[in-house]
């Protein structure tokens, strides 16, 4: 029997409504308008579509990553249950590397090509 005060029903990420918009002197650009999906415990998502469509931007919004102009302007973003738009800064960066990482598109900036692919995840994975 599971321990009662797990929910295992509980999605590990649940984005709700997303919306990221950069506000620029052109106008305002709806990065990212409306999106949400739901990732289950154990399981991986793979967020699919064209270039600029903000697939990038979603990422950067779970990780609080976001800079002006860009912003937040919309939804909620669970992690474990609890709401990462409205965390206080210093509890959101006990999370971000710890718990919510992410890897970053450009290989070459993101790993190190001296050493092996399973040093660098398993190095990631212990928070070394
Ligand atoms: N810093 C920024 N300022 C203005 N617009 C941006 C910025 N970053 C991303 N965008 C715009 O947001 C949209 C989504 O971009 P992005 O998430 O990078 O797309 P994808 O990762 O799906 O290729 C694009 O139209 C892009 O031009
Ligand atoms: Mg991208």
């Amino acid at each position: 029997m599971s321990a009662p005060d797990i929910n295992h029903a509980m999605p590990t990420l649940e984005v709700r409504h997303l919306r990221t918009h950069f506000e620029t002197r052109a106008g305002v650009l709806p990065a990212v308008d409306d999106v949400s999906f739901a990732v289950p415990r154990g399981r991986i998502l793979g967020l699919v579509g064209e270039s600029g469509s903000g697939k990038s931007v979603t990422g950067f919004s779970i990780m609080g990553l976001v800079d002006a102009p860009g912003r937040i302007v919309g939804g909620e973003i669970l992690f474990q249950g609890r709401e990462l738009t409205r965390m206080r800064p210093a509890e959101l960066r006990q999370l971000q590397g710890n718990r919510i990482a992410m890897i970053f598109q450009d290989p070459m900036m993101t790993l190190n090509p001296v050493l092996r692919i399973d040093t660098q995840m398993i190095e990631a994975v212990r928070g070394a």
